[in-house]
């Protein structure tokens, strides 16, 4: 499963970028009003961080599916290549999916609630499918169903899309998108670092430094210890 920062932030997506293997990130409209910035500055702060290669996966607001599409262009014209449009699955949403992918464009559908917004999505040519999973907790719903089903649906009609889970609020929530064959998850920075915060990882390796520099003095490395 790939991981994804969710973000608009740019000290943190160069921070995750620096430690851990991130393979995009996605915004959304709320992420990028956060920041108080003007929208392309921030997009163009990203993509010097991220390289133009990397995914960035970046919503339109149009409010029909022509205004959709003409975001779309000027976004990949301005942005390049590594600019995944995410439009939301509603109607107009969904025609917009459609005329982008045949123009050659990799859409991600977003707002995804049910399996069935899914498939259509995919059948309309998304390129990923991105599934709310917490926002479907929330309302007493089974996110983690709703994206196994996702995952078998795609898997039952040999569908190539990919199931990008979004909108998490603890890591268990991303350990059980790993096990449902989830393809990708995108996170806050907050939660990334979670995953690999433990205190018994601290304490083992306070132990572990403790014991080598009795043995061979503080602040020494195996660099100091080099004997030939
Ligand atoms: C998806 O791409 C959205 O940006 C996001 O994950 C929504 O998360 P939220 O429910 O925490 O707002």
């Amino acid at each position: 499963m790939l991981c994804l920062l969710d973000t608009a932030n740019v000290d943190d997506i160069a921070r995750c970028f620096d430690f851990y293997p991130v393979a995009g990130v996605t915004t959304n409209p709320t992420l990028i009003a956060r920041e108080e910035r003007p929208f392309h500055d921030i997009l163009t702060d990203i993509l010097k961080v991220i390289g133009e290669r990397t995914m960035l996966h970046v919503q339109v607001l149009g409010p029909d599916a022509e205004t959709m599409v003409a975001e779309a262009n000027q976004l990949r014209d301005r942005l390049g290549p590594g600019i995944f449009p995410k439009l939301p699955v509603t109607q107009q949403g969904l025609k917009a999916i459609r005329i982008l992918a045949s123009a050659g464009f990799s859409v991600t559908a977003t707002a995804i609630l049910t399996p069935l917004q899914a498939l259509l999505a995919a059948r309309a040519g998304a390129a990923f499918v991105a599934p709310y999973v917490n926002r479907i907790d929330n309302i007493g719903g089974d996110g983690e169903g709703v994206v196994l089903d996702i995952v078998k649906m795609f898997s039952i009609h040999g569908l190539s899309t990919k199931v990008l889970t979004a909108s998490f609020k603890n890591v268990r929530q991303i350990h059980d998108m790993a096990l449902a064959g989830a393809h990708a998850a995108t996170m806050a920075p907050q939660l990334l670092d979670m995953i690999f915060s433990h205190p018994l990882t601290d304490s083992g390796v306070a132990d572990f430094n403790a014991d080598w520099a009795a043995a061979y003095g503080a602040d020494t490395t195996t660099l100091d210890n080099d004997t030939e």
